[in-house]
């Protein structure tokens, strides 16, 4: 039924974290989810389909379809485009399109995890949002709330909006311990209201750094009750 892509503000804002532990939230919460990762860049010996395994508690041997969950892989730590160019690869997108429809056929939600930001390049010719925007994908920004990050935000919301990709909210991550530096408690304590009001984007959860289960429960309701209507 739904799929679902969730950006980020950046690479490393916890886009796999958040993935991988959304998904087993939905899963608890009794729905037929899955994840998938268009393309896999470097860390192949612990890929992100591995975390989100390894969060939502299934094996990576058991599952049939594997191939359509991780599309390519690449071993080069970079922007697709140029991972893929390395090893003599173009990506095709109707691949991944074809990918991510058999997995939508066979599951109630699909979580979509993008490499890198929004506009990170698949080809010479596409970037990740051109897809995202072709396929209509509803999209979930995840935001590393840290000094920097508003602006990163609100570009990547502008983007959405102005490719009327349908924007399903903010996860407001903290990637890293909280600091005892009082004025980025400040900033980190603002900038969830600012971003939210000036990209017109609902916070659908703020996470704390190693979140306990209900936060990601209370964010699994939201998403379930957007993507199956
Ligand atoms: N809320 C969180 N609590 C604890 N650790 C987190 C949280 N979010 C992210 N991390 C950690 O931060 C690092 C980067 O996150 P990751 O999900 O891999 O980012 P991305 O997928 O955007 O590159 C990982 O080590 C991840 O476990
Ligand atoms: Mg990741």
């Amino acid at each position: 039924m739904g799929l679902v892509f969730i950006t980020g503000t950046d690479t490393g804002v916890g886009k796999t974290h958040v993935t991988g532990h959304l998904a087993a939230a939905i899963r608890s919460l009794g729905h037929n989810i899955t994840t998938q990762k268009w393309v896999q860049c470097g860390d192949l010996d612990c890929p992100d389909i591995s975390a989100h395994n390894t969060a939502m508690g299934v094996t990576d041997a058991k599952d049939a379809m594997a191939n359509a969950r991780s599309v390519y892989e690449f071993q080069m730590a970079a922007s697709p485009h140029l991972a893929a160019k390395e090893q003599g690869i173009s990506i095709n997108p109707s691949k991944l399109k074809a990918a991510s429809t058999a997995l939508q056929n066979t599951h109630d939600i699909v979580l979509i995890e993008g490499a890198g930001g929004l506009m990170v390049p698949l080809t010479d010719t596409l970037t990740t949002l051109d897809l995202v925007a072709e396929m209509s994908i509803p999209t979930i920004v995840v935001v590393d709330n840290k000094l920097g990050c508003i602006n990163h935000a609100l570009l990547t919301l502008s983007a959405l909006t102005t490719h009327r990709i349908p924007v399903i909210g903010l996860i407001i991550n903290h990637s890293a311990p909280p600091t005892s530096d009082p004025t980025a408690t400040h900033i980190s304590q603002d900038n969830p209201h600012i971003i939210s009001q000036l990209g017109h984007a609902p916070v659908l959860g703020i996470l704390p750094y190693n979140p306990d289960q209900k936060s990601y429960r209370d964010i699994a309701e939201k998403v379930i009750q957007y993507a199956i209507k």
